[in-house]
């Protein structure tokens, strides 16, 4: 039995068509610093600058393109997974503007150079505070809907995302605690090394909640749903979920070894990151083996193929994670393009590519349809993709080994093997494929765009009905 209602298919899919349009704009911000490293000579005009950019790339591909899929899917899946429709769906919308608002007032203020000057945190304070007002909304909307749910259980993916939520909300609050001088400027409430560690705290847990919960959230609704498969094991997505959210949280200081900070605060981060691996893994295990039995659909479903690879990746870059928290790793990999490569591998192996499969889910059901107008398309897309991270990250191992060692040689006599100079000359070739490999990850966000043209071009806005606990059993 169906009811009236409908669920609230609007808001998510504003988000979803806004997570392929700022997916574009934050890789092509990529393609240009990259193309900056290989040609400093674009580097023509200040608010045109690599410094300027930079900022502009991480937060656009971040919290433009990486929030709009977390908005998106977590609209949807609340929604479909607690049957019920969106609770305050005038908040909800006001959430879609609120952020389309952030992310236009970033696209200004970064390239005229307003910054925090705190990494992914550049942000000013009267953007912090419309941030602060966009995730209070976010919340009440998505935990409302929780609590007028007609399903006792609250389903795995739901936590994920609840999760995140939070988290986000306390890691905003307490690092973007700052003093006010104008309009445009003000300063940390924090200084030295607490300042450093309050950042890191925050940076780490921004990738751990930010690129990570709330994309695993998306891994346990839309694997088992593309998969048509039942999740592989629900006891290991409770235990996974704790496990995740807890250590995560004290892993932040690998990101300060070697410094200021106390040695002892070093290796507990050191520790607890590589208790990380753990947790990490059983999550993707979990998500890889969904496909037990259904290994035969991965050959002609390429929606199934970026959601499966992207949990390859996620594999990959939470295994070299730990890896490079090692102190003695670390002494070679900081300030070196590995930790580049590493990024990149998460946030293009994992984070894109997870929320590129769940987009092309999404979008065909927001217009009352089952599939993209081309699953050709979609199989192009998803190698170019796939190569284009390959020679991306890559290359960024190479360079960064590279760099490291070079930077650490020494001759008989105690002096310096190369110059620093020497080691960027030595870096160009790398960079060059680096920028081939983004050029080629572009140009599949490309295909998708047009993808997503053709299969919602003429076609009416679609909401489904309301399905009741009883029905979906039945
Ligand atoms: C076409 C795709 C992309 C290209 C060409 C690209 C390129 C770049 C380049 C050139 C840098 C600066 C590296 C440096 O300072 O030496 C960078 C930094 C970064 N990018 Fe990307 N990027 C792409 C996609 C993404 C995506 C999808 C994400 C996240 C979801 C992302 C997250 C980051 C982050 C977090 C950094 C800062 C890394 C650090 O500080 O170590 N990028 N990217
Ligand atoms: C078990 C999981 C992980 C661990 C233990 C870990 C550990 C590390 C370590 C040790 C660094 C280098 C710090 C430095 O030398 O400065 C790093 C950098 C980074 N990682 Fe991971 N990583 C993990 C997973 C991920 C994933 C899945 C992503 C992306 C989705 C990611 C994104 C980043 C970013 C953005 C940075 C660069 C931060 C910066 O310097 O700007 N990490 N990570």
């Amino acid at each position: 039995m169906q009811s009236q209602a409908t669920y609230n298919y609007k808001v998510v899919r504003q988000f979803a068509v806004m997570t392929v349009v700022w997916g574009i704009v934050g890789m092509l911000v990529g393609v240009i610093v990259a193309a900056q490293l290989v040609w400093p000579e674009l580097n023509f005009a200040e608010w045109f600058h690599f410094g300027r950019l930079r900022p502009l790339h991480t937060n656009a591909v971040i919290f433009a393109f990486g929030g709009c899929a977390l908005f998106a899917t977590s609209y949807y899946v609340v929604q479909r997974t607690n049957h019920t429709t969106l609770f305050a769906p005038k908040l909800a919308s006001f959430t879609f503007w609120g952020w389309q608002l952030v992310i236009l007032l970033a696209a200004i203020t970064l390239p005229l150079g307003y910054t925090t000057a705190k990494e992914y945190a550049e942000l000013e304070w009267p953007i912090d505070i419309l941030i602060t007002i966009v995730w209070v909304s976010y919340a009440i909307v998505f935990f409302g809907t929780i609590a007028k749910r007609k399903t006792s259980h609250i389903y795995v993916a739901n936590w994920f995302y609840g999760a995140f939520i939070i988290a986000v909300a306390l890691l905003h609050l307490v690092n973007s605690a700052e003093v006010p001088v104008s309009l445009t400027k003000s300063y940390s409430a924090y200084a030295g090394v607490q300042d450093a560690m309050i950042q890191w705290w925050y940076g780490h847990n921004a990738v751990g909640f930010f690129l990570t919960a709330g994309f695993l959230g998306m891994m346990y609704y839309f694997v088992p749903k593309q998969a048509d498969r039942p999740v592989y094991s629900y006891r290991l997505s409770v235990v996974h979920f704790w496990a995740l959210i807890f250590t995560y949280m004290w892993a932040g200081p690998h990101h300060l070894h070697y410094t200021a900070l106390p040695d002892w605060t070093q290796s507990v981060g050191m520790i607890f990151s590589l208790i990380l691996l753990a947790p990490s893994w059983g999550g993707m295990i979990n998500g890889i083996m969904t496909l037990s039995g259904a290994w035969h659909k991965l050959r002609t479903d390429p929606i199934l193929k970026f959601l499966i690879t992207s949990l390859s990746f996620y594999g990959m870059s939470t295994f070299e994670g730990p890896m490079m928290s090692v102190k003695t790793v670390n002494a070679l990999s900081h300030y070196t393009d590995w930790t580049v490569g590493h990024v990149h591998s998460g946030a293009l192996g994992w984070v894109a590519m997870v929320s590129i499969g769940s987009i092309y889910y999404l979008i065909p059901r927001m217009y009352g349809k089952t599939e993209m107008y081309s699953t050709k398309l979609i199989t192009t897309h998803f190698w170019i993709a796939t190569i284009g991270v390959v020679l991306y990250i890559a290359s960024m191992w190479i360079a960064g080994v590279m760099q490291g060692l070079m930077w650490r040689a020494t001759n008989a006599d105690g002096t310096l093997t190369y110059s620093f100079v020497e080691s960027v000359k030595a870096s160009y070739p790398f960079w060059t494929i680096r920028l081939v490999g983004g050029v080629l990850f572009l140009g599949g966000m490309l295909l998708m765009f047009y993808n997503v043209v053709k299969t919602i071009a003429g076609q009416k806005a679609y909401s489904a009905p309301v399905v009741t606990p009883q029905a979906a059993h039945a």
